[in-house]
């Protein structure tokens, strides 16, 4: 006897479609499980024999069962194969209709009381099995929204019990597939609980955000223990341009992946913000091991990677940070496979002036030696400095601002002016390849669109020999000049452009 399943596997992000076969025939007590299985697919044996004596099914034990999960030559990790593997051996013994159970794709891990638990990643699986024949989607309760997300005309059936499912197949009990509405939940989905207007004072941080946002260029924020860096950085997804639905389903389907979605939400509407602790090691970062996962940066694609305290990360950790902001995705080789992540992001860092914290603050006085400053900020390199456009110093807000009753400008009226000055960029870019915004420019595009008028030069020598201005950061200078002139619709770099450029490179001036 033979029966066929119908279930899926993932690969990266994306998923492909797995046949469970189950082969039974007479003879001594035998369950094997062939296919390239790892060592969760092999548990798979005691898991389904347990839910399906406890769902009260007689398991023939006296038999040879044999599995094989094809395609043959692809590593499968992961419990989501219990189930269809029950459902494959139910079906062989004749307990099923084998006909209905190949117009279904089905997934979940069992408990051993038969009940079904939440799988990784039914959002790309769901979006996969648009491809196929398939009438619909068996997936466990808890993923069936994300699911329903994605999988279009195929209906997406919840079940919590493995009985269900063989009660459904058989027609012995009707279920209501789940049905979203995939605009209602995006745009329900898209509403933030932040907003920048919380944030007192720091005018000139806020203005130096809008500009980050508005050219898609890093930032880098300098200043005392409890300024508000961290509250400010939590509020930058909020100024950037409103997400799209194909950027929140990619991203939903990386969180997915991971198994970090909270079962209630079937979407990531809003950027995401991900704050990970200076203790990460490499891999936790931009992803991998042995079961690939994907990293934080990728977790951050289409929003934002907060890096507090950025000199007390490892050097090996913001070493291996320079590939994915380079190339917006994470390539991870194997022996038999590579995998790709995409971790497109913006970088928020934050840092404090000095060892102590205080220097250059009003009301504390800083007790390092400008040794210990320089050794302390010489820990972030140069080639990660280097992709950082923007510093900007963020001083204590005093008392008197912090009690004002005087609100700042909302998020929303932030977000519309980056996003008219995102439009003027995109039609820049038009016949430039990989180009979206002012920040991915090369030498070669910063020559062609950011000429500067005799003024400007006279300005920009004037920085490098008075200010201290590196030579590296001529370029960038003329970039963040660049945005900085589209928020306004100029078409041309003006002085004050430039001058304000000229202000956001703090981290290269010598220390007084
Ligand atoms: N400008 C501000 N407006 C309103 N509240 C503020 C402001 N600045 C700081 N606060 C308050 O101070 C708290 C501490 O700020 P936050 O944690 O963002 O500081 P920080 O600069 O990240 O400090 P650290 O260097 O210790 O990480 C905030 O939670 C907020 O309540
Ligand atoms: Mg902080």
């Amino acid at each position: 006897m033979i029966s066929k399943v119908y279930s899926a596997a993932l690969m990266g992000i994306d998923a492909y479609l797995v046949e469970v076969e189950t082969h039974l025939e007479k003879g001594m007590p035998y369950f094997g499980i062939v296919g390239l299985p790892d060592n969760a697919v092999k548990e798979s044996r005691e898991r389904v024999a347990a839910a399906i004596k406890n769902s009260g099914i007689y398991f023939v034990a006296q038999q040879r069962i044999t599995i094989n999960l094809a395609p043959a030559d692809i590593k499968k990790e992961g419990s989501s194969y219990d189930l269809p593997i029950a459902i494959g051996i139910l079906t062989a013994q004749g307990k099923i209709d084998a006909q209905a159970v190949e117009d279904y794709l089905i997934l979940g891990e069992l408990a051993l009381d038969g009940s079904i638990r939440p799988i990784h990643g039914s959002l790309s699986i769901a979006i996969k099995a648009r491809e196929g024949h398939f009438k619909g989607l068996i997936v466990p309760q808890e993923n069936a929204r994300e699911a329903a997300m994605g999988s279009g005309s195929v209906k997406v059936y919840p079940m919590g019990h493995l009985l269900d499912v063989v009660n459904f197949l058989n027609g012995n009990a009707d279920f209501d597939p789940l049905v979203v509405d995939v605009q209602r939940i995006f745009s329900e989905e898209s509403q933030s609980p932040l907003d920048l207007r919380d944030v007192k004072g720091q005018e000139h941080v806020k203005r130096a955000m809008e500009v980050a946002a508005a050219g898609g260029h890093n930032i880098i924020m300098i200043g005392p223990p409890g300024s508000g860096k961290t509250m400010l950085a939590r509020r930058f997804p909020t100024i950037l341009p409103l997400m799209s639905l194909e950027e929140a389903i990619e991203t939903t389907k990386i969180h997915s992946v991971a198994g970090l979605l909270p079962p209630d939400h079937g979407l990531i509407g809003v950027r995401p913000f991900r704050s990970p602790h200076h203790t990460i090691s490499d891999v936790a970062l931009v992803g991998g091991g042995r079961f690939p996962r994907p990293g934080e940066v990728s977790l951050a694609h289409h929003g934002v990677l907060f890096l507090d305290e950025l000199p007390e990360f490892k050097k090996n950790v913001l070493e291996v940070l320079r590939q994915p902001m380079e190339d917006g995705k994470v390539s991870i080789a194997r022996a038999a496979f590579s995998l790709t992540y995409p971790a497109k992001f913006m970088l928020v860092a934050a840092m404090n002036p000095c060892p102590c914290g205080y220097y250059g603050d009003p009301t504390h006085s800083c007790t390092c030696t400008l040794p210990q400053i320089q050794k302390y900020r010489s820990r972030i390199s140069g080639p990660l400095l280097d992709r950082i456009d923007l510093h900007v110093e963020v001083p204590a807000v005093n008392f008197k601002q912090l009690t004002s009753e005087r609100s700042g400008e909302p998020s929303a009226v932030v977000r519309e002016r980056v996003q008219r000055a995102r439009e003027v960029q995109l039609k820049r870019f038009v016949n430039e390849k990989n180009i979206y915004c002012n920040a991915h420019m090369e030498s070669n595009q910063i020559r062609k669109y950011c000429k500067i008028d005799e003024q400007g030069k006279e300005l920009m020598s004037n920085a490098i020999k008075n200010v201290g201005l590196s030579a590296r950061a001529y370029d960038r200078v003329l970039k963040v000049a660049r945005t900085i002139a589209d928020l306004e619709e100029s078409e041309q770099i003006l002085a004050h452009h430039l001058s304000e450029a000229i202000q956001y490179r703090s981290l290269d001036r010598e220390i007084p």
